[in-house]
């Protein structure tokens, strides 16, 4: 066992690291604002606060969609950065253990192993580890019992539904729609209804005041948008009922998929799964009422947690601390030497 260990969970919109040396959990937004295309100008929190206010040879970027990494170079370099001014605990030789998403190719698997396996961090060794299993070890489940676990991750741009037992995946779906589907639902429903053009960190708000998983919610709030009648910037009061509208289809999305899986759930595994009934975590899982809603479809029970965005983190920590879960982690090297 080495000195230190980072646990690394790089969202589409917050990356979420676990220093060992520290005991801390950094969760910053996944966004880096670049000066010609290359040129890192801020990170994290701050480039995020750019977001849709920068001048044009600002770009503010998101190096993580849909799950995977989209720009590795600037990615790493942020990584490194980060790494090195933040989380100052013993960088050289220490272990790094990455969540992975499910149904992604070996070569995306592979950039979030080569992320840090080739950087200046030079670490003693990189692990992969399934995300709903470091979701479910996260949860406090002990995912090694011969029990049927479904966990449904509602992130960003993803939403994993995976069903688990002896350690393994059984079943597992992941869908390209989050958080950040649902506020572009928000944002083409208030355009479409109101002539309104708002932005998304709007859209985002709105969600989490009045967003809810049935309808009914009678409070509101005032947003600022453009009119696209007189061109000029109105504040308009929103309701949680327009909110709702907006967003239905999308959590519909979310709830055949659960279906679907649970239809294909072989028979003693849905049995425990009744029993203990499905765990939500992932940001997008604090829509309220969304518990309401999944067991108003599926008939079972729902569990949520504290701090749903850092469930997979917190499952990390657990993995690389207790020997009772290590196997959970895996190295990428010895299965491509294999
Ligand atoms: N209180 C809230 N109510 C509703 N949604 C929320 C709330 N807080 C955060 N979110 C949403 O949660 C999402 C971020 O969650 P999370 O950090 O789990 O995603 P991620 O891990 O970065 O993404 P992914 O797993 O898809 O790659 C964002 O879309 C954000 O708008
Ligand atoms: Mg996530």
């Amino acid at each position: 066992m080495t000195n230190n260990v980072y646990g690394i969970d790089l969202g589409t919109c917050n990356m979420k690291i676990y220093c060992k040396a520290t005991n801390k959990i950094l969760n910053e937004k996944n966004t880096i604002a670049l000066v010609n295309k290359d040129q890192i100008y801020a990170y994290g929190d701050d480039a995020y606060a750019m977001y849709e206010k920068a001048p044009e040879e600002i770009q503010v970027t998101f190096p993580v969609a849909g799950g995977v990494i989209a720009d590795l170079n600037n990615l790493q370099n942020m990584l490194q950065i980060y790494l090195e001014k933040n989380l100052k605990g013993k960088m050289r030789g220490a272990e790094f253990i990455v969540a992975v998403p499910t149904d992604i190719t070996e070569v995306e698997k592979k950039a979030f192993f080569d992320i840090f396996y080739r950087s200046r961090l030079k670490p003693k060794s990189v692990l992969l580890c399934e995300k709903p299993i470091a979701d479910a070890v996260g949860l406090g489940l002990d995912v090694n019992e011969p029990t049927g676990v479904m966990v449904v991750d509602i992130g960003a741009d993803t939403t994993e539904i995976s069903v688990i037992s002896l350690g393994g995946l059984v079943l597992s779906d992941l869908l390209h729609a989050g958080g950040n589907r649902i506020d572009e639902s928000i944002i083409t429903y208030v355009k479409r209804k109101y002539n309104l053009v708002i932005g998304q960190k709007t859209a985002q708000g709105m969600k989490e005041n009045l967003g809810s998983g049935i309808a009914g919610n009678k409070e509101s709030m005032v947003v600022v948008g453009r009119d696209l009648v007189s061109g000029l910037p109105i504040e308009k009061e929103m309701t949680g009922e327009v909110v709702y509208e907006a967003i239905k289809d999308n959590l519909n999305t979310i709830c055949n998929s659960i279906k679907m899986i649970l239809e294909k759930t072989p028979p003693e595994l849905a049995k425990d799964i009744i029993h203990s009934g499905i765990y939500i975590t992932g940001g997008s899982s604090q829509i309220h009422d969304l518990d309401q809603l999944f067991t108003s479809i599926t008939g079972i029970r729902i569990n949520t947690c504290e701090e749903p965005e850092e469930c997979v983190v917190r499952g990390l920590v657990k993995i690389v601390s207790d020997n009772k879960f290590r196997h959970l982690a895996y190295s990428m090297r010895s299965r491509i030497l294999i």
